[in-house]
């Protein structure tokens, strides 16, 4: 059997522990873990003992107070607080998810908050997402036509129009991406269900002119291949969206062309 050993310095150790809740009826722990690349220390978990009463319902509420009230070096992205940007995407409770969406009161017991699995870390919650930025570039994720732009919007019939519908909604959270195993061992090369969601949403677009071109450019034993329909990535979708049928119809369109 393979054994895998992690760098002792990747460790996780165990943080320290604040506790603000001051004896209230409704104190929760949140087990959050740090990481500072400025001070040499390993990756610990700290754990933070508050208040239900002093903050709104969601798991982000509570970061954003912990962040303001009780640890301001606590570091993490987050913009609309409704499920648009993307940009709260962390791990809690074992799950991938969007921390403005998912409510406290859904996690039993303490709550565990990681960053979102298998990806540099910049600064505690906040992954790295340069890699997967760049992969998105490399699939064109805009409308490509030769013929001369129309006087006004390019049309299209409601039911080419219907064809986006289950794409558009992405928000590049990359909850999928994070969760899919075949895009933690190969994501230098396999492209993974959320940059394979965005090419299909441009390939199956009837004002798009350069269909071959996208599927060209997906034909390789890693890009696309690497899929091996283990489906994480639709169960991890925070927005619903099916990932892995997005990418069964790339599949199926390069056995239809052949
Ligand atoms: S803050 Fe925008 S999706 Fe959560």
């Amino acid at each position: 059997m393979v054994e895998f050993n992690l760098p002792a310095n990747s460790k996780v150790g165990v943080g320290k522990t604040v506790n603000v809740a001051n004896g209230a009826k409704r104190a929760k722990s949140f087990k959050i873990y740090r990481w500072n690349p400025d001070d040499g220390q390993n990756p610990r978990v700290d754990t933070y003992v508050v208040d239900l009463d002093k903050f709104g319902p969601m798991i982000l509420d509570a970061i954003i107070y912990i962040k303001n009230q009780v640890d301001s070096t606590l570091t993490f992205r987050r913009s609309c607080r409704e499920g648009i940007c993307g940009s709260c995407a962390m791990n809690i409770d074992g799950t991938n998810t969007l921390a403005c969406l998912k409510a406290i009161d859904e996690v039993p017991g303490d709550v565990k908050i990681y960053p979102l699995p298998h990806m540099p870390v910049v600064k505690d919650l906040v992954p790295d997402l340069k890699h997967i930025y760049a992969q998105l570039a490399s699939i064109k994720p805009w409308l490509q036509s030769q013929s001369p732009a129309p006087s006004r919007e390019r049309l299209q019939s409601p039911e080419d129009r219907a064809k986006l519908d289950g794409l558009y909604e992405c928000i590049l959270c990359f909850c999928c991406s994070t969760s899919c195993p075949s895009y933690w061992w190969n994501g230098d090369r396999y492209l993974g269900p959320s940059i394979l969601l965005q090419a299909y949403r441009w390939i199956v677009d009837s004002r798009d002119e350069m269909t071959g071109e996208r599927l060209d450019n997906l034909e390789d034993p890693f890009r696309l291949y690497r899929c091996h329909t283990i489906m994480n990535c639709t169960k991890a979708c925070p927005k619903g969206l099916n990932p892995a049928k997005a990418i069964a119809e790339i599949k199926k369109l390069m056995v239809v062309r052949r």
